[in-house]
């Protein structure tokens, strides 16, 4: 159990918060690089902060203030130039530095007086990367961002999925060392919600968590698993700070405010070996809802099964009430090494997981259940003979479009549909 100090310690991420000083020092994913396909600038928050992204005309990427400091007009009705974003009020102009370029009617009026020097924007660096696109709003020198081996793996087809939750983001974060609840929310409530009584899924019988460079793993045995299952002997990995990575995909959980979070999923799907080479051009990006036409929150795919966990858990959980079991020792890991670094980060230490050396940062290794499934693919013949699920349906979250079906079904040339997994 929590203080209520510790509480809001650990969930709050304005500027200036111990949580949200630490989270600052990470790259984030904040949208998907192909949105930029269709759009020049798109407004986000994060982490409280009310910026605008958008890509400038030689094809860079920048992130700014949402505000132009000069009579406080919105940057996201900017217009994108060849080295920057101008405001469409008056016509000052920034380039992702935040240096203000041009200030049209000053520079014709009082071309000495180079009033531009002396105005600036906030801006923060953004790279893309596997589609996605990173901010960080930190210190600078800005630590690598980080190169996960997934993010180069060939013959996949790719697809990023961004939602919007009523929820804090240390919620979503905490159900990357919670193991148990699969049995639970994913097994046992979806056969619930199918209308069957039992009987109900394989118990998980041990569990353990382990430390790496880059965050935990949590690993299990279940009353059909032994301890040469890689659930146990490679586990499925929590990825510091923000997010997990079960093997096939990642979760991010971006914090928006204190009080909204995005959930962020790059999910990565093996075609058969008949249907290689494949190699996909632009990763499409879709927005997955989270209520449906009645206003209810939707519990078919797995992941929209844990949303409404964790938005049923408060706005922001109140941990002064829980109390916590043999079950939740991980979320106790977690909790007490962001408490550390939070300290490290005051003494002018990195927290953990950050990488400085650009020598290590390729295609970084993760805890990976299915490497040799992803590495060396299956026929289309064995995966419809007996593939896992997720290479025959996308059950993570609800709401995939018909032109992102159409595209898988596509790529791996075998039976694609993208009903629930409450409907398996
Ligand atoms: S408000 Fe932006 S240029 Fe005037
Ligand atoms: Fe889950």
């Amino acid at each position: 159990m929590l203080s209520a100090e510790q509480n809001e310690k650990l969930a709050r991420v304005g500027p200036g918060t111990p949580m949200g000083e630490l989270l600052r020092r990470y790259w984030h994913p904040i949208a998907g690089e192909s949105e930029f396909e269709t759009r020049a600038t798109k407004p986000v928050r994060i982490m409280g902060e009310n910026l605008v992204l958008y890509k400038d005309l030689s094809g860079n990427f920048g992130l700014m203030d949402r505000h132009c400091p000069h009579r406080r007009a919105d940057m996201a009705c900017g217009m994108v130039e060849p080295d920057g974003l101008r405001c469409s009020y008056h016509g000052w102009m920034f380039n992702a530095q935040g240096a203000c370029t041009e200030q049209p009617f000053e520079d014709t009026a009082n071309p000495q007086g180079r009033y531009k020097d002396k105005v600036t924007i906030k801006a923060y660096p953004v790279r893309a990367h596997a589609g996605l696109l990173w901010a960080y709003m930190g210190p600078l020198p800005a630590p690598e961002l980080p190169d996960w081996e997934p993010f180069s793996w060939k013959n996949g087809f790719r697809q990023i999925v961004i939602s919007e939750l009523p929820c804090n983001w240390l919620q979503g974060q905490e159900n990357s060392m919670d193991p148990i609840h699969f049995e639970w929310m994913h097994a046992n409530w979806s056969k619930r919600l199918r209308g069957e009584t039992g009987p109900y899924g394989p118990k998980h019988l041990k569990i353990d968590f382990r430390e790496y460079d880059y965050g935990f793993t949590y690993n299990r045995i279940r009353e059909d698993t032994d301890e040469t299952n890689p659930l146990w002997t490679i586990g499925r990995a929590c990825l510091w700070p923000n997010a997990m990575f079960t093997g096939d995909h990642f979760e991010y959980r971006v914090p928006i405010d204190d009080e909204t979070m995005m959930s962020v999923g790059w999910f990565f799907t093996r075609v058969p070996r008949d249907a290689e080479p494949y190699v996909q051009e632009s990763i499409p990006v879709w927005y997955g809802p989270i209520k449906d036409e009645r206003g209810e929150w939707i519990t078919s795919h797995v992941m929209n099964q844990d949303f409404v966990a964790w938005i049923g858990q408060g706005t922001i959980s109140d941990r002064t009430q829980e109390h916590l079991g043999l079950s939740d020792k991980g979320i106790g890991l977690m909790r007490r090494q962001f408490l550390r670094d939070m300290e490290r980060i005051k003494g002018g230490e990195d927290p953990k997981a950050i990488i400085r050396d650009p020598a290590i940062n390729k295609a970084i290794p993760l805890p990976t259940i299915h490497r040799d499934a992803v590495m060396e693919g299956m026929t289309a013949e064995e995966i419809e003979a007996g593939g896992a699920l997720h290479l025959k349906r996308f059950i993570f979250q609800y709401g995939q479009p018909a032109h992102v079906l159409k595209m898988q079904q596509e790529a791996m040339r075998i039976s694609q549909d993208n009903k629930g997994y409450v409907d398996a």
